[in-house]
């Protein structure tokens, strides 16, 4: 609205945008919407609920995207490792593909090796989502949401999944995801955002700094479960508690590091599970000036540092991702925690409500 003082009235967010970004093989359209509020700008799709763009000013005000993705469709469709994508119906691994519950064992769809990885070979990151814009007060979002059939992916009951992406007049990216089912089964519900706070295309992340409020890990074994009991990160390159530059332990002889191939592991936040948001991670790019603080309800995260990404892959900018381009913070519960009785439970009932929200704020 143009006023005698324009840049007071172009405050505040924008309503989303919806445009065509092209269609699957059968013909279904895939949309994209675009949002922006207080400085941060957001493109999500219909497919995946994936973030295609997430764009942030660094310290002289020039703006970047700062999440790996693709332009097309069908690069989504063939080739993406998870980018910018929700996961479902289960987050991370599930040993050999298997779990018993209430007596009953179940099999999954295998796709890592000989576990389940992110929900399995047509998890919620390849799906379609119902997208409905938002506006609550001074935020802006889209309500992203999916019914996952009894039975898909070899997961029990009909679970009913809502996810809000907001911006909020800070500028902050907010999820709010929330599920019900009408049999018993396992939840575990995140995004895999691949982030290069320098933009993408923008080279290795090994100097950015992290920090993460974790005193312990998950060790895991060479397909990457769990072992078991957590670890101590102190004496370790696991060690984030003060920030660190990504690259600075990564060349340690380290059994994890070598199952890994860098950092995929699973941190054991301090401060537990929470009702509300709580601080889990700080990201620093020191050449952009750019920061990245992540609050999170959930017990866990995983820090992922782009390890699989090997140059076969050409991004929206038009380079290509080599191995540690990007780095994923993954808030979610344990993985293979359905096997696991130690661990903080991922099982929702008839009657009972998932609930978990993750907070990125941007400096
Ligand atoms: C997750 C896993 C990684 C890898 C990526 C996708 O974060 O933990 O091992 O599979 O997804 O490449």
């Amino acid at each position: 609205m143009a006023g005698p003082f324009p840049f007071l009235w172009e405050k505040g967010g924008t309503s989303p945008v919806k445009e065509l970004f092209g269609k699957l093989a059968d013909g279904t359209e895939i949309h994209r919407w675009s949002l922006e509020n207080g400085g941060t700008r957001l493109k999500v799709l219909s497919y995946g609920g994936i973030v295609q763009s997430l764009e942030t000013p660094d310290r002289d005000g020039r703006y970047a995207n700062v999440s790996l993705g693709f332009d097309t469709v069908e690069d989504y469709v063939t080739g993406s490792p998870y980018f910018g994508a929700l996961i479902g119906r289960y987050g991370n691994r599930i040993g050999a593909g298997r779990f018993t519950l209430d007596g009953e064992t179940y099999e999954l769809s295998v796709n890592d090796g000989a576990n389940s990885l992110h929900g399995g070979a047509d998890g919620f990151d390849r799906a379609v989502w119902d997208v409905e814009p938002f506006t609550d007060g001074p935020d802006v979002g889209l309500y992203l949401s999916r019914t996952s059939a009894d039975g898909e992916m070899g997961y029990p009951g009909t679970l009913a999944v809502k996810v809000a992406y907001t911006l909020t007049e800070r500028g902050e990216w907010r999820i709010d995801y929330e599920a019900t089912t009408d049999r018993a089964t396992v939840v575990n519900l995140t995004n895999h955002v691949y982030w290069n706070l320098a933009g993408e295309g923008g080279g290795s992340v090994h100097e950015h700094r992290l920090t993460l409020a974790a005193s312990r890990f998950t060790p895991v074994d060479a397909g990457l479960i769990p072992t078991g009991e957590p670890a101590e990160v102190a004496g370790t390159p696991f060690d984030f508690r003060r920030a660190k530059a990504i690259g600075a332990d990564i060349r340690e002889n380290d059994q994890q590091l070598l199952y890994a191939k860098g950092f995929d592991h699973n941190w054991v936040l301090d401060k537990g599970g929470t009702t509300e948001p709580e601080w889990a991670a700080t990201l620093t790019d020191p050449s952009s000036g750019r920061t990245l603080r992540i609050s999170t309800t959930e017990p866990g995260l995983q820090f992922y540092s782009g390890n699989f990404l090997d140059g076969t892959l050409v991004g929206s900018s038009g380079k290509i991702y080599r191995q540690g381009d990007a780095l994923c913070l993954e808030t979610q519960h344990f993985p293979d925690s359905p096997n696991q009785p130690t661990y903080p439970s991922t099982v929702l009932r008839p009657g009972e409500t998932y609930r978990s929200a993750t907070v990125h704020a941007f400096e």
